[in-house]
């Protein structure tokens, strides 16, 4: 059995400020996190300003186009110039907000792996979808979404972030067993593609991660770290986070 080293990667959103990335650089270089894998992923203005030796950093977000007319978007070389190493796609809130479809998605992890960046793709339903028991079908067509664009290979250089909707910024954290099904669905369709795909490929869950809940998360076969918002802007918490992964 393959061993997924766990990863840990905080979505500050669009939060925090240039002294906070500051305390959260020197503090984080305090610790060595030998077994788990950190990534910070604040807004990109501030990426510059990290000084980040015993973690990564990553974008929010990338355009599908290299560069052109699109005002306000990063395209993935400027987020490897200002030293990113990931770049979350996908994210519920900009489907939702920008009318980002499963085929856009597919498109910018392409063009995250044509950056060297390492996507970290996010998938997952809205309590009505849930509540209609239909959760495989919808996040089975988000990742269908996604091999339709990128090979066996290029999604084994990816991460998956299984993020209920209804579990972000609410405070009802999926429970384990709840977010163990969906990780296992998800595990069982990239197994479908590749046995050793389904081995490797890390699957994160967010939704209300918080120091108290991540342990049990975490301790669950198909769960391989977290991605977390609001508890990421928290040292820490974060910290704390990180340490209940390894
Ligand atoms: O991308 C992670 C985020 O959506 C989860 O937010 O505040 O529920 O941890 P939060």
């Amino acid at each position: 059995m393959i061993k997924r080293t766990p990863m840990v990667a905080g979505n500050w959103k669009m939060n925090g400020s240039r002294s906070l990335v500051e305390s959260f650089s020197d503090t984080l270089n305090t610790h060595s996190f030998k077994e788990v894998d950190v990534v910070v992923c604040p807004p990109s203005g501030y990426l510059s300003f990290f000084v980040a030796e015993t973690f990564d950093t990553g974008g929010q977000d990338l355009s599908a186009q290299d560069n052109g007319a699109h005002t306000g978007d990063m395209s993935g070389t400027m987020l490897t110039e200002l030293g990113a190493r990931y770049v979350i796609v996908g994210h519920s809130e900009r489907r939702e907000n920008h009318g980002e479809s499963n085929e856009l998605v597919a498109d910018k992890a392409l063009k995250a792996l044509d950056n060297k960046l390492v996507p970290i793709i996010c998938v997952g339903e809205s309590l009505s979808i849930r509540e209609q028991n239909k959760v495989n079908d919808f996040v089975g067509a988000q990742l269908a979404a996604v091999f339709d664009v990128l090979t066996t290979e290029q999604v084994s250089k990816c991460v998956i972030a299984y993020e209920p909707i209804w579990a972000i910024g609410t405070g009802k954290t999926a429970s384990p067993e709840q977010a163990q099904e969906v990780h296992a669905f998800i595990r069982e369709t990239l197994a479908g593609k590749e046995k050793s795909l389904a081995e490797k490929t890390r699957v994160l869950y967010g939704g209300s991660v918080k120091p108290d809940n991540a342990a049990q998360l975490f301790a669950q076969p198909d769960i391989d770290g977290g991605l977390i918002g609001g508890a990421s802007l928290k040292t820490e918490d974060f910290i704390a986070i990180c340490q209940a992964a390894i």
